[in-house]
């Protein structure tokens, strides 16, 4: 059984004032009261240390939304995983918008895997397709090579406990929301179906995979209902009370 995990990931919203008072938002409304679940928040890294105060001892966890590979020295403006790892338990990596504006590539996300795994952060791996890749039929293609290079040189523990996010590039943002099935069908056989031959059928069937893109109160149903999707990672709604709603329907539908 995998315990389902919904993550909000918050972008570049929020500054710690606002965090502040959104988790104590969340918190009255009973997110952490919420059982057969884990909710996640991700804000941005300065809003980190006061979420972290707040959620402390709670059953609300805490991602980063980044963080550099290396451990520390010359990298103006980058966060280590050790600092990341001083208030968080996940870390969004490879998200879509980072690999298109700030070029990250499938090594550097690898490399950035790893590098959280070594400090005992769990990775959310972040894959997907454009829509021009989905209109030309290629969501097989990239998909499944994301997930290989982006996998590569893990181990079967390590990729047993991190956690995998299909967001198809066009339903981000969007209002478009892939449906229940198609999310479904993608995540079975482009990222479970790759897994298990590469790790084994044990991890795959472990693994917990999220759908992301439009994920709303109003749809949350539809993909949490279905059997490979264990979760949700959510942008737009999670910046909103909406949020816990999503989390209860995960709940319910997993129970
Ligand atoms: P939206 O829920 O706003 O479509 O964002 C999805 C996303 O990118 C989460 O990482």
């Amino acid at each position: 059984m995998r315990t389902p995990i919904v993550a909000g990931n918050w972008k570049m919203n929020k500054k710690a004032s606002e965090a502040a008072e959104f988790v104590g938002t969340l918190l009255e409304a009973g997110i952490d009261k919420i059982e057969g679940v884990e909710a996640v928040v991700c804000p941005v890294f300065p809003s980190l240390p006061v979420v972290a105060e707040l959620c402390e001892g709670k059953n609300l966890f805490i991602g980063a939304q980044n963080l550099y590979f290396e451990p520390k020295g010359a990298y103006t403006g980058e966060v280590s995983p050790e600092m990341v790892k001083e208030f968080c338990q996940y870390v969004i990596l490879g998200h879509s918008e980072r690999r298109a504006y700030f070029h990250e590539t499938d090594e550097m996300v690898n490399k950035k895997i790893k590098a959280a795994f070594a400090v005992g952060l769990i990775p959310i791996l972040c894959v997907g397709e454009t829509y021009e890749e989905n209109q030309a039929g290629k969501t097989k293609d990239i998909v499944t090579a994301q997930v290989k290079a982006d996998l590569a040189g893990l181990t079967v523990e390590q990729v047993t406990g991190m956690v995998i996010a299909y967001e198809p590039i066009w339903a981000i943002g969007t209002g478009l929301a892939a449906s229940g099935e198609l999310a479904n069908q993608v995540i079975h056989d482009f990222v479970r179906t790759p897994v298990a031959e590469l790790f084994g059928e044990e991890t795959a069937e472990a693994l917990r995979i999220q759908y992301g893109g439009s994920v709303s109160p109003a749809n949350a149903e539809e993909f949490f209902s279905m059997p490979d999707i264990d979760g949700a990672l959510v942008g737009g709604a999670s910046l909103k009370p909406d949020f816990v709603e999503i989390v209860r329907v995960a709940a319910q539908c997993k129970a």
